[in-house]
């Protein structure tokens, strides 16, 4: 690496027994956001020769040390962006858990849909007449097209993915599910959900007249899309009423995943609410397995534990977090560590009566897990 091209150097830890970790930023990590390079060298090995590593950190592994733990060198979103590319194309039944949707809701949703769904349950029944909605990951269009017919006309349903082929799949759907309807209150925005301010269909087309092609034009390309966020945001602060996900927040790269919990935080009303369903581990997967890219893609290795899920929610700011929906047994088992779906509520303000629908929907009344 130039050293010139060194946007910032940071020492993210320096005690015994841990490494040191360095995390170096480049300037094209400015405006790509992928992740920095990070070098570790272990000094609890007092081995000379112990070599710089090249690595990236979980912020939430640990929820007891607040201290990143290393996990891996591969790219968790080139990743997850081939899977999900492929798993467009044609149905992957590795990547969903089996989920109850009402049935009635799935009667105007189109069979191409209903089949590529990688879901892991069901935060739409948590919805109410007249809401707006944000489906963070929105996949191929099903939670926002059985949404639409709960939040109705009066309501509003805005899918959010970064993939180009699920988006189609979505986009080619959504007048077809309208047609049957009789109402169109659904779109999908091209975004990734760790920045939703930037809207990266406008970013494409004003950079095809502004080709990046130097240092000088790799900053301003930086400067356009700070000045996106700005000017036209992707989803603009306080607009929305419920935020929902199915199966993806495990699936963003560890380094912004508490930039993802923030955004969730501040694209929401005051009174607003996340109720999202997705995995979660007993125990932080190891450094082995979150090196695999196939496990990264099938919502294993970026899987919070539940209590780091809960906590990373409190730490952006959420009050009264309920588990709404725990399944007994675990999706998937992988060396003792138990991977299985839950179903989590969080307020942005505190509950008040409003919320009366959810709290009843809620299996906490029931003796169910509650935090
Ligand atoms: C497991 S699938 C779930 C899709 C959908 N929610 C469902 O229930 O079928 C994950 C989806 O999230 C998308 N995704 C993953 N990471 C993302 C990110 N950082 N920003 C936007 N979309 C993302 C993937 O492209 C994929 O379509």
């Amino acid at each position: 690496m130039a050293p010139t091209h060194v946007q910032s150097l940071e020492v993210l830890a320096l005690h015994e027994p841990y490494p040191l970790i360095l995390r170096i930023t480049t300037q094209s990590d400015l405006l790509t956001q992928r992740p920095a390079l990070e070098v570790s060298r272990d000094f609890s090995e007092s081995r000379p020769d112990n070599p710089l590593v090249k690595q990236s950190v979980s912020p939430y592994v640990s929820p007891h040390k607040r201290f990143p733990m290393i996990t891996n060198a591969i790219h968790p979103e080139s990743a997850v962006k081939q899977r999900y590319a492929a798993a467009a194309r044609t149905r992957e039944p590795a990547l969903c858990c089996a989920v109850e949707y009402d049935r009635r809701f799935l009667e105007v949703i189109p069979k191409e849909v209903i089949e590529k769904d990688y879901g892991c349950g069901d935060p739409s029944r948590y919805l109410k007449p007249g809401e707006t909605v944000l489906d963070l990951g929105s996949g191929s269009g099903k939670i926002c097209f059985i949404a639409a017919q709960i939040v109705g006309p009066q309501g509003k349903v805005i899918g959010v993915e970064m993939t180009d082929e699920m988006l189609e799949v979505a986009r080619r759907n959504a007048p077809m599910v309208a047609r049957q309807l009789g109402f169109a209150n659904v779109e999908f925005r091209k975004g990734r959900i760790q920045d939703l301010e930037l809207d990266l269909e406008r970013l494409d087309e004003r950079l095809k007249s502004r080709p990046i092609s130097d240092a000088a034009s790799f900053l301003a390309a930086d400067g356009l899309a700070q000045d996106l966020r700005e000017r036209e945001p992707l989803v603009a602060s306080d607009s929305i009423d419920v935020v929902v996900s199915n199966c993806v927040l495990n699936l963003v790269e560890p380094r912004s995943k508490r930039r993802l919990f923030e955004e969730v935080f501040r694209v929401l009303k005051k009174s607003g609410r996340a109720v999202v369903s997705d995995i979660v581990s007993d125990q932080p997967a190891p450094q082995h397995l979150q090196r695999d890219p196939q496990l990264w893609s099938g919502c294993i290795s970026g899987a919070l534990t539940e209590q780091g899920f809960l906590q990373a929610f409190a730490e952006s700011g959420f009050h009264g977090m309920q588990i709404l929906q725990r399944d007994e047994s675990p999706w998937r088992t992988i060396e003792g560590i138990e991977f299985r779906s839950v179903t989590i509520a969080a307020y942005k303000g505190k509950p008040g009566p409003d919320d009366h629908a959810t709290a009843q929907a809620s299996p906490c009344r029931d003796g169910g897990a509650c935090c």
